[in-house]
């Protein structure tokens, strides 16, 4: 079949075209809708101010948060509370225009707390040059495991400075799932070999924005450009469910079990085999690197790595892809989306 999608130089009306024509396909895989049952709260009673309160913008309901980036500062916010496993989730409408060298992360960890034997879930937005799909990345680290990054790059289907999407992260005694709206893109399933690795103790939500002009668009060529300051990210449909705890307490003093069995009896702790095939397809379509196909770096997956066949012969050695990307790459862009792909794997060691 002769798919436009072959075509080498898509005009970006033809990009549009594809990304309508794909979020359809997604969606018809994806024909059980999950509803996340789940209850939004109000910036105050979830939130506080993390840095930079003066670029902490509060709609007058206390529920939608803006965060802004200008040429003083990015800002950013954490949860109020520690959680020991929980769903976590926020509809983002990310900066319009031009974006090249923001990164906008929505994600928990522990770092304060435990400085060298951290945990943290990651799900990163790349900041995108005007007319070019988006991209952004999931990440997991457990108790320090920051020399052993299992993250995954991703291109958007849509455009995710139009309206909010919901990008979720759940985390059980399990599993981890990364969701953008109702659709599963990466499930970790926790295996006694990964250890440490999968991050288990108490952790703190984020949600931040920053200039990352030396390393997030193409290698760090694109910087942010403060002639269209300032760089706004709104966060609203605020969810923060899972047992709160005291981190510094060794004995947590609440009892989690009951609450951890709630969260993996939710609907969203489960990957159907429906939302599986949606999960496949967006993977096969848009993932564009992938540390268990990446055998330069890990010649033996990680224990966690499921190696799915039609995935893996996306790869080259590097992890990056090996074929055509599947809305018309060039090679000269491929090799910069390489050359990205090392920089953002050096700088994710921070
Ligand atoms: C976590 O890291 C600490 C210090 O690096 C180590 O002593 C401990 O054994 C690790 N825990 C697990 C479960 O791997
Ligand atoms: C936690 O609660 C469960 C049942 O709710 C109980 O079986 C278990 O013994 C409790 N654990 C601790 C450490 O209190």
């Amino acid at each position: 079949m002769h798919s436009p999608i072959e075509r080498k130089q898509p005009s970006f009306s033809l990009f549009l075209f594809l990304c309508i024509t794909i979020t359809f396909k997604i969606a018809i895989a994806f024909n059980i809708a999950i509803a996340f049952n789940v209850s939004t709260l109000t910036f105050g009673e979830s939130y506080s101010p993390l840095f930079s309160k003066f670029n902490i913008q509060l709609s007058p309901d206390d529920k939608t948060v803006r965060l802004l980036l200008n040429r003083f500062s990015g800002s950013g916010i954490i949860s109020s509370d520690y959680y020991n496993y929980g769903f976590f989730s926020a509809s983002i409408k990310m900066p319009s225009r031009y974006t090249a060298g923001i990164v906008v992360a929505f994600y928990t960890s522990n770092v304060d707390t435990f400085e060298y034997n951290h945990d943290e879930l990651d799900i990163e937005f790349l900041g995108n040059v005007q007319g070019k799909a988006w991209r952004f990345q999931t990440n997991v680290y457990g108790n320090g495991s920051v020399s052993r990054g299992r993250e995954e790059r991703y291109r958007m289907w849509f455009d995710p400075s139009k309206d909010s999407h919901r990008y979720s992260i759940l985390w059980t005694p399990k599993n981890i799932i990364f969701y953008v709206d109702e659709i599963p893109i990466r499930e970790v399933i926790r295996n006694e070999a990964m250890r440490g690795d999968y991050p288990s103790k108490p952790m703190s939500v984020y949600a931040t924005i920053w200039d990352a002009s030396s390393w997030a668009t193409n290698g760090g060529k694109k910087k942010v450009d403060y002639r269209y300051q300032p760089f706004i990210a709104e966060f609203k449909d605020l969810v923060l469910q899972g047992c709160v705890v005291d981190p510094v307490d060794q004995i947590p003093s609440s009892n989690c079990s009951d609450s951890n069995a709630a969260l993996m009896a939710a609907d969203f702790a489960t990957v159907s085999a429906e939302a599986r095939k949606s999960m496949r397809l967006f993977r096969q379509r848009y993932m564009y690197y992938s540390y268990c196909y990446d055998t330069l770096r890990y010649p033996v997956p990680p224990p966690e790595c499921l190696i799915v066949p039609s995935e893996r012969e996306m790869f080259k050695s590097s992890g990056g892809l090996k074929g055509k990307i599947r809305f018309g790459g060039s090679n000269r862009r491929r090799r910069r989306a390489k050359r990205r792909s090392d920089a953002a794997i050096a700088a994710s060691g921070r």
